[in-house]
């Protein structure tokens, strides 16, 4: 007799959301857009920004022009996670 194992499917998780991703719709969406290019309140298109992580932490924590500071209202944590996840726009 044959036998024939039924293997299960691979079980391929989907990735899970990155935890900046979920900062980034609360704190950023309404100005740059859930892609990053909205450009509301003369928001910078983020796809086409040139800031690495480091100059995006700063500006992140201290504002720039009409962007809002998030140094007090984000741990450096997320603020972390955030710029992360703002780099994966592209
Ligand atoms: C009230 C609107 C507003 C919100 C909310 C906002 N931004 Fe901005 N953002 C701006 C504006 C305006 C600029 C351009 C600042 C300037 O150069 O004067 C900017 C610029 C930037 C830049 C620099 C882009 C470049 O290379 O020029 C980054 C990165 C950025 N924002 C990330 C974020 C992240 C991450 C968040 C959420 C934590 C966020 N912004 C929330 C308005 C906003």
């Amino acid at each position: 007799m044959l036998f024939l194992p039924l293997l299960p499917p691979p079980v391929v998780a989907a990735p899970p959301p990155l935890p900046g991703q979920l900062l980034f719709q609360q704190n950023c969406v309404r100005c740059h857009g859930a892609n990053g290019r909205k450009g509301a309140n003369g928001a910078h298109d983020l796809t086409k920004s040139n800031l690495n992580g480091f100059g995006r932490t700063y500006l992140v924590m201290n504002g720039m022009g009409k962007m809002p500071a998030f140094g007090k209202k984000l741990s450096a944590a997320q603020v972390q996670q955030v710029v992360a996840y703002s780099l994966t726009l592209k």
